[in-house]
């Protein structure tokens, strides 16, 4: 199958790129290809004549989603729709992302793909827009699979890198870590995601639609960094701090575990968010 990629630099556009030569892949950079300008993607298309393409891109720099709300709208919603007619006229199958900050987090019960959305900041709020839109246009030809906490072995430069890395790196010069305890989560590794992502798009039963993969299993962000510690075998004392959910002004949700039933229905499942962290430590530290 040729395969269409956008975001090779990115995690999980590295992890996908890594992990599969079976298939044929066009992975144009940025210059190439701009998610925001038609036009790249419509020439991206009609060059390459891909079977799938998956966008990995998106405006998730969630204070730059807040002051600059048009843009997170266009880049996340008005874009990934553009693509999805552009994939619906080829017919090709689109494969896009989205975020556990489609939900509000007032609950302790793993939110599955049916599950009430309600975002609580311009992010989740442009992410959500950007589901209907695709769904709205192509829903024949469109996956959305909506993630949480990804890190991958090449970090997010849109958020300076991943969030274990930049924990390790803390605990090498800080004399202790202060982390939040007030947001529950479900912390994914972007290589098991990478793999989930290709086993879905394989699947003969797999339906259009929104899915949800993630790691399972949930922590909060202190508790997932004391297993980062731990794991390293590192002497820093790690601090809970409780923001209550908030971000300066920003609400982000305090429990956005996702539950991945509509995958584990078709047969995938994905290790707990421990073995997933522990592979990715000693692949990338400790051997
Ligand atoms: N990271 C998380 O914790 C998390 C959580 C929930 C959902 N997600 C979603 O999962 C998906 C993958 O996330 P990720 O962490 O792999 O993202 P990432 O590391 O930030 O990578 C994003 C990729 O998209 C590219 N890109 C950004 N804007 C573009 C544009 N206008 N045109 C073309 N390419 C563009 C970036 O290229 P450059 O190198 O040129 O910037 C980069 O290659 C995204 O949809 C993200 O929102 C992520």
């Amino acid at each position: 199958m040729k395969i269409l990629l956008i975001g090779k630099t990115g995690q999980l556009g590295a992890s996908l790129l890594n992990l599969d030569s079976e298939h044929q892949w066009y992975a144009p950079n940025r210059a190439e290809l701009d998610l925001e300008s038609i036009d790249s993607c419509r020439q991206a298309m009609r060059q390459f004549q891909p079977d799938i393409v998956i966008n990995t891109a998106a405006f998730h720099n969630l204070p730059m989603c807040e002051s600059h709300p048009g843009r997170a709208f266009a880049v996340n919603c008005k874009s990934v729709r553009d693509l999805a007619l552009l994939c619906k006229e080829h017919d090709t199958l689109f494969i896009t992302f989205s975020s556990d900050y489609v939900f509000d987090g007032a609950t302790d019960v793993p939110y599955n793909e049916y599950s009430p959305t309600s975002p609580l900041q311009m992010y989740g709020i442009t992410r959500l827009a950007g589901e209907h839109a695709v769904m709205s246009v192509a829903p024949q030809h469109s996956i959305v699979i909506r993630t949480c906490g990804l890190y991958g072995t090449i970090g997010a430069a849109s958020k300076g890198g991943n969030f274990v890395d930049n924990r390790i790196k803390d605990a090498q010069h800080l004399p202790h870590i202060e982390m939040g305890c007030d947001q529950i989560v479900s912390p994914t590794s972007a290589l098991d995601l990478a793999k989930a992502v290709l086993t879905l798009i394989q699947h003969p039963k797999r339906k259009m639609g929104i899915y949800h993969l993630v790691n399972q299993g949930e922590c909060s962000w202190y508790e997932f960094t004391c297993k980062i510690i731990e794991l390293m075998k590192l002497d820093v004392k790690v601090v809970p701090i409780d923001r209550n959910g908030l971000s300066g002004d920003m609400r982000r949700p305090k429990y956005s575990v996702l539950a991945n039933i509509k995958a584990k229905k078709l047969g995938i499942n994905m290790q707990h968010w421990q073995d997933a962290l522990s592979e990715y430590i000693t692949a990338k530290y400790l051997n």
